[in-house]
């Protein structure tokens, strides 16, 4: 998005400048969009599912009726990243095996989602959501501390394989913005401080607590509830004298 709107934050009215554009999508258009063998990912590589994931790909079969077993694609693609971390093309071969699908079905859902990693990425996945109302909470200066921490640009991965760093659109934790994806979970509320704390802990094995970082629960209001705040009047809307 681009804007030059200007916000008030702690009393201190700034300009913000031009925003620019989410830089992702670009970055990883080439490898969204498209396939080049690679040493790394060539449809020579095999790829199996583990005897575990063997068992979760025949319970998420299950799920679906015959003859629409292809509604289980995205389960099972996103079963084979978590099992290798990202998403080669032998993954998406062996699941258009499993399904009886052209494996032009399953390019088709692969390369359509950013959800799915088409190149190696880093054990932990920061995904810096950079919209507009993590942008007007703050969101360039979460990504700059990322980047400065980590010592990588959006769309890099780590030499030693620990870190990945995107920048996202709205992942819909707005209302607890800024706010960033780490693999799984979501650290909300942010500051600089406490991001470079989450990162610290990353490096450091631990895992920090997901969730807001400003101690409201969830995204109740930071305070006092403003609203729904008394008793609730129970079922039906008086029409009826038994409820
Ligand atoms: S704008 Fe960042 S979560 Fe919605």
């Amino acid at each position: 998005m681009l804007t030059t709107l200007g916000i008030v934050r702690n009393g201190v009215r700034r300009s913000l400048g031009l925003r620019s554009l989410q830089t992702s999508s670009t970055l990883q258009h080439d490898s969204l969009f498209n396939h080049r063998d690679t040493p790394e990912d060539n449809p020579d590589i095999p790829f199996e599912f583990t005897p575990e994931n063997e068992k979760r790909v025949e319970a998420i079969l299950g799920i679906y009726p015959e003859g629409h077993k292809r509604g289980a694609m995205i389960p099972l693609l996103d079963l084979a990243q978590r099992q290798h971390g990202w998403l080669p093309i032998s993954a998406m071969h062996k699941v258009a095996e499993v399904l009886n699908l052209p494996k032009m079905r399953v390019y088709e859902v692969a390369t359509f989602y950013t959800m799915f990693m088409r190149k190696p990425t880093g054990k932990y996945h920061i995904q810096v959501c950079t919209t507009t109302p993590c942008w007007l909470r703050g969101s360039d200066e979460i990504l700059e501390a990322v980047k400065n921490k980590l010592n990588l640009q959006v769309g890099e991965t780590s030499k030693d394989g620990l870190w990945t760093i995107s920048e996202v659109e709205c992942l819909g934790a707005c209302v607890n913005a800024p706010m960033i994806q780490v693999n799984d979970d979501y650290y909300e509320d942010l500051t600089i401080e406490n991001t470079n704390e989450i990162l610290d802990d990353l490096k450091a094995g631990r895992q920090p607590a997901p969730g807001p970082r400003s101690g409201r629960y969830s995204c109740e209001p930071i305070g006092e509830p403003t609203s729904l705040s008394s008793e609730p009047p129970g079922p039906g809307v008086g029409v009826r004298a038994d409820l």
